[in-house]
């Protein structure tokens, strides 16, 4: 929000399944729309000190009457942003999602889909919002409850994955789970026309396992860069988390307390198992990259290792410098070289990616030996 609240005259965000849900804080501050209108406050102040005055809005769509009731009292007592609450089914209402975003000029509109299940993730129902340009999307992919039912035909997962339905169903596993996150993803990326869509696994607490995807859409490196920073501080976060959650529950096996912390004894494969692989097929693809073209821009390879969950600056600066030092890599112009040498002590930082007007243009080449 202070990024496009720079040049937007207006920002709107789009809860589609606002809930609340599960919520137990009497001021609704566990909930994504309490927090997302937090998040417009606080933009909003700081835009302000820009000498910037975007309007804000926000609707808020859900579709139970109970939830929508303290949806419409939190909507009520809220002020600072412009709150438009509705007691609608999104699947029967996408053409008023799509004329409330485009409603003002020069308007930004962020959506975010947290469904309970996947129906109302359908790309052919979504695609007019996934097509709001500008806008961006974040949606919460349900992995474990789709991986589990997929083979039910009940279910009617043909709807969500059609004609790519067929290949799932006979992957099993860890394997079924990263190919609907990766179909997934590029269905995203084809209806909404995005350069960029970005995802990252959140754990069960109580299971070494993922329990949903999060899936982010942007047509700007600015929007990975944001992503990315999230994905620093959630990780550590969720992993902190889940170290309390295992403490407890040997708390309450055992009935013993232990002189050591949550942390020291924390136990989990799979992240770690997701994230080394994932830094290879990063790392390969950047590599056909460089091998299938004589040149690529810094930026280019920057935004595609980027979108890799779990990959970081530091990873890519690793590899650069590791195929630079043994010969197979050239970098092209002097500020690749700069670049490069401060990598070695300080990952990135200060180099100018931070902003994109200065973002360097750096060409790679490879050598034969590649
Ligand atoms: C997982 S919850 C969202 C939770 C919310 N993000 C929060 O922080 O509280 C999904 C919500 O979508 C609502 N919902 C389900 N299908 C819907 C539909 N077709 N249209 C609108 N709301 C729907 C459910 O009643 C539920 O409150």
């Amino acid at each position: 929000m202070p990024i496009v609240g720079n040049w937007a005259s207006d920002v709107a965000y789009i809860d589609c399944l606002a809930g609340p849900w599960e919520s137990v804080d009497p001021d609704f501050q566990d909930t994504s729309f309490a927090q997302a209108i937090d998040v417009l406050i606080e933009a909003r102040d700081l835009l302000a000190q820009r000498g910037k005055s975007p309007t804000m809005r926000c609707l808020l769509i859900e579709r139970d009457g109970a939830s929508f009731d303290k949806l419409k009292k939190y909507s009520e007592k809220t002020s600072g942003v412009e709150i438009l609450p509705r007691n609608w089914d999104v699947a029967a209402h996408i053409p008023d999602v799509v004329r409330f975003a485009k409603e003002r000029r020069n308007s930004f509109p962020f959506i975010f889909l947290d469904p309970k299940g996947w129906e109302t993730l359908e790309i052919d129902l979504i695609s007019p919002i996934l097509a709001l340009d500008p806008g961006e999307v974040l949606i919460t992919f349900m992995t474990s409850f789709i991986a589990r039912f997929l083979t039910d035909e009940t279910k009617r997962f043909d709807r969500l994955f059609g004609a790519d339905l067929p290949r799932l169903v006979t992957l099993q596993g860890e394997e079924r789970e990263e190919e609907l996150v990766h179909s997934y993803v590029n269905m995203v990326r084809r209806a909404g026309k995005f350069q960029y869509v970005c995802s990252l696994p959140v754990m069960k607490s109580n299971q070494d396992a993922f329990q949903f995807h999060m899936i982010y859409g942007t047509r700007h490196p600015r929007g990975i860069e944001v992503f990315k920073a999230t994905e620093k501080n959630v990780i550590p976060f969720m992993h902190q988390a889940r170290a309390k959650a295992q403490h407890r529950r040997r708390l309450e096996h055992s009935g013993q307390l232990t002189m050591l912390d949550p942390e020291a004894q924390y136990r989990e494969r799979k992240f770690t198992r997701f994230r080394l692989k994932h830094l290879e097929i990063a790392k390969c693809e950047l590599r056909r990259m460089l091998e299938s073209s004589g040149q690529v821009l810094f930026d280019d390879a920057w935004a595609a290792v980027m979108q890799h969950s779990t990959v970081m600056e530091g990873d890519l600066a690793q590899w650069l410098n590791e195929w630079k030092t043994t010969g197979l890599l050239r970098i092209t112009n002097d500020l690749g070289r700069k670049c490069l040498e401060k990598s070695k002590t300080n990952i990135w930082s200060g180099v100018g990616i931070k902003t994109s007007q200065q973002r360097p243009r750096i060409g790679m080449s490879h050598l034969p030996s590649f």
